[in-house]
């Protein structure tokens, strides 16, 4: 694919306390990270060390606030609710209204973003080919966007290329394996890696075999702080193509 494919976004921001209720500066501020990450015009991009410089890639994808509502109207993108649930757990309630949630738009022509208080992760996400009701990502609010309620040290609006990165189908980086040698991403172009990584590691690290450079730890579907991911590869990008010309297909132009 050459062309960029713009993907429509609601954020259904799902608040119990007032803070919560994040401002618009902090969705903007979200959406400003995706369509930096997913174009490689991050500005983070030059500390992809100098071997895999030429495997980063831009994924050609770029995220708007939805202008039109699924009954045709305006909208600004943003669905606000309050909840009486006080903490989600991972289970998708926050996705439905009857549950303290709020419910999906038609997952064919939306990307449906929650945020809320989530208990146990920063964020999941539904992978490709699940049920429309219940597609899309869930953020943290502490971890969406880089500002208002985002904190240290994921305030780096990373979480949410991440969990995008899983609805276009990447797997994480060291395939899922617990601390193994034989799980795979299922892309090429990334190193086979034992476990995964946090925080801010120093470059190299070595697993697998997979000397001199080591892991792609900079990735972002790793598990290292914010700071410390910045890059997608060709190889990568590819497969959320696959995605997109497969079951994704209905955000085709
Ligand atoms: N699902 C992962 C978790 O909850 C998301 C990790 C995102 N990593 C990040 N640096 N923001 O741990
Ligand atoms: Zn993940």
């Amino acid at each position: 694919r050459e062309e960029v494919v713009t993907i429509p976004v609601v954020v259904h921001v799902v608040h119990h306390t007032p803070e919560q209720d994040i401002g618009q500066d902090q969705i903007d501020s979200q959406l400003k990270v995706l369509n930096q990450d997913f174009r490689r015009v991050n500005p983070d991009a030059a500390k992809v060390p100098e071997v895999w410089r030429e495997r980063a890639a831009d994924a050609r994808l770029e995220f708007k606030l939805a202008d039109t509502a699924p009954d045709g109207g305006p909208t600004d993108g943003v669905v606000r609710r309050r909840t009486d649930v006080p903490e989600f757990a991972p289970d998708d309630t926050v996705k439905f209204d009857d549950q303290g949630g709020s419910s999906a738009w038609p997952a064919d022509r939306y990307l449906n973003i929650w945020v809320c208080q989530l208990r146990g992760a920063l964020g999941y996400a539904a992978f490709p080919g699940g049920p429309a009701d219940a597609d899309g990502v869930v953020i943290l609010h502490s971890a969406f966007g880089t500002t208002g309620t985002a904190e240290s040290p994921y305030d780096g609006g990373r979480t949410a290329t991440h969990e995008i990165g899983h609805w276009f189908n990447l797997r994480h980086i060291w395939g899922d394996d617990g601390d193994g040698c034989s799980g795979t991403d299922f892309v090429d172009d990334t190193p086979n890696q034992a476990g995964l990584n946090r925080g801010t590691p120093t470059f190299p690290q070595v697993s697998c075999g997979n000397g001199p450079d080591g892991d792609m730890f900079m990735n972002y579907m790793d598990y290292v702080e914010d700071a410390a991911m910045f890059m997608f590869t060709k190889g990568q990008a590819e497969r959320m193509d696959a995605a997109l010309a497969g079951p994704r297909s209905s955000f085709l132009p």
